[in-house]
């Protein structure tokens, strides 16, 4: 039997390619080796987007985006998380079991807190809903970026107090960190991250990519361009490259064209992937909707033994 691995991803607008070898990779790589099911954490989203066409282009947009790059519907379950609305139901649970001054320890809320005038019930319970979602599936692992890790730990606790008060009906879900394994410099040679404004889009148009590599900061002194070497790291072997820029010391401009072109043919199946699917509509949707069958069946007995432990089946 396999592991069983729960991910839920948020619309996120334009990925880039620290996205792709940060997290989308890294789900594709585990596809075959975990009973893996992942979702569109679309009711997560809506603790900022509200707005309904908003929503749903941008649930649309992150299944292409992942479909794009691998993940293969035929091997992964791939659903959007309101096609389990019983997760709220077990956040409301968790929520009767659940104090205050608890949820406030949070780092997500703190820092909204310390950014929005009044903070939102949901996204108060955000770690909770998210409980909810890993819990309802008896999930073994669960692989987050670093700043998700905190609310793995609320899940874990969660699962222990409802046990204790209910009786012992969920797993205690293991976080795996996916950061750590691939940190993506952008082209400031900090890590690359939409909010430094650094990145390199994967989806982007040829001129929006050309002009993030040509934006690359170079460090005039040193014969080798340190972050385009390290960018370009990711897209050609080493003792290649090692030879390549040994060559071409000096000419930033050359090793820079290089890189888009590498990085051009790289994303080239991918984007013909994308286009496919945005052409056909309709079979994204029958993914959608073939997740939400699968999905359903999968936690259908769970639901019942929840119900059954809380005491509102009759
Ligand atoms: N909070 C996660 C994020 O922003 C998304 C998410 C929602 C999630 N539910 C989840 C991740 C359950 C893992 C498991 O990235």
């Amino acid at each position: 039997m396999k592991k069983v691995l729960v991910s839920g991803i948020q619309p996120s607008g334009t990925i880039h390619i620290g996205n792709y070898f940060g997290a989308i990779k890294q789900f594709v790589d585990m596809q075959d080796k975990y009973d893996t099911r992942i979702f569109i954490a679309d009711l997560h989203s809506i603790t900022t987007v509200q707005d309904k066409d908003k929503l749903k282009s941008g649930t649309i947009n992150v299944l292409l985006d992942y479909l794009a790059c691998g993940l293969d519907p035929e091997k992964v379950v791939l659903f959007k998380q309101s096609d389990i609305p019983e997760v709220t139901e077990l956040a409301w649970y968790f929520n009767c079991i659940t104090t205050m001054p608890y949820l406030e320890r949070a780092t997500s809320y703190k820092d909204a807190n310390q950014k929005a005038k009044e903070v939102t019930v949901g996204l108060f319970d955000y770690p909770i809903l998210m409980a909810g979602d890993i819990l309802i599936q008896d999930a073994d692992i669960v692989p987050v970026g670093s700043d998700q890790k905190q609310h793995i730990e609320y899940a874990r606790d969660t699962a222990q107090k409802f046990n204790n008060t209910f009786g012992e009906i969920f797993k205690l879900p293991e976080a795996m960190i996916l950061d750590s394994v691939a940190i993506v410099p952008g082209t400031d040679g900090r890590k690359m991250s939409k909010s430094y404004g650094n990145t390199i889009p994967l989806f982007g148009t040829d001129e929006e990519i050309k002009k993030a590599v040509m934006g690359i900061v170079t460090d005039s002194g040193s014969d080798i361009p340190e972050n385009v070497f390290n960018i370009h790291k990711l897209f050609r072997g080493e003792d290649e490259l090692n030879k390549i820029y040994k060559e071409k010391i000096g000419k930033y401009k050359e090793l820079k064209e290089l890189l888009i072109e590498d990085i051009l043919n790289f994303i080239k199946p991918m984007r013909e992937k994308r286009k496919m699917y945005e052409d056909n509509m309709n079979k994204v949707k029958e993914i959608l909707e073939n997740g939400k069958q699968k999905i359903r069946e999968i936690v259908e007995e769970k639901v019942k033994i929840i119900r059954d432990s809380v005491g509102v089946n009759i």
